[in-house]
């Protein structure tokens, strides 16, 4: 008898990191060189299978350009887990993620699975943040920490294994 959850998912972080890409390499697995910056947010959906479990992500990709950051709360509302991107080459962006970080500690639900994706892999001749100093902040906030790129699928399955693997194990 196979259990079956199902899990909010909430993309955020600065416009250009790749959510949007990240989201529709786990879903559709495709990739595309020039998408449009998200309108407000979009929804998608995925199950996967992990231990005896059946875990269906309801996946929120929230829009990242600063005129709807007041819109985030909302789908941040409820949510299991939330994915922190940010993009390796932009240092910027890190510090970002941060802040959205602090947002959700003050103003999100409890007990709230956390994961952040540093994305553009492939891109690694032009890294600006330092892998050691992500790694030990996402262990100072018990966060999951993935490597991933959008456009090589790298790190991007694994990151929401290991999302689904902390919500219904532990
Ligand atoms: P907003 O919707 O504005 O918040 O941006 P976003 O975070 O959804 O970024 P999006 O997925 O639209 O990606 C922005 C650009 O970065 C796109 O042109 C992608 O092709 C590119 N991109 C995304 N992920 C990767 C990656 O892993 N590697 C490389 N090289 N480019 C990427
Ligand atoms: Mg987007």
């Amino acid at each position: 008898q196979k259990e079956i959850s199902q899990v909010k998912v909430v993309l955020l972080g600065d416009s250009g990191v790749g959510k949007s890409s990240i989201v529709l390499r786990f879903v559709a697995d495709t990739f595309h060189n020039n998408l449009d910056p998200t309108i407000g947010a979009s929804f998608l959906s995925k199950a996967i299978e992990v231990e005896n479990h059946s875990i269906k992500f309801s996946i929120w990709d929230t829009a990242g350009q600063e005129r709807y950051h007041s819109l985030a709360r909302m789908y941040y509302a409820d949510t299991a887990a939330a994915v922190l991107v940010y993009d390796i080459t932009n240092r910027a962006s890190y510090e970002a993620m941060k802040h959205w970080r602090d947002e959700l500690a003050e103003f999100g639900p409890r007990n709230l699975v956390i994961a952040i994706a540093g994305n553009k892999e492939d891109l690694v001749d032009k890294e600006e943040v330092d892998l050691i100093e992500a790694k030990e902040y996402a262990d100072s906030i018990g966060a999951i920490f993935r490597k991933t790129s959008a456009k090589t699928k790298y790190g991007v399955d694994q990151l929401f294994k290991d999302i689904a693997y902390r919500i219904t194990v532990g």
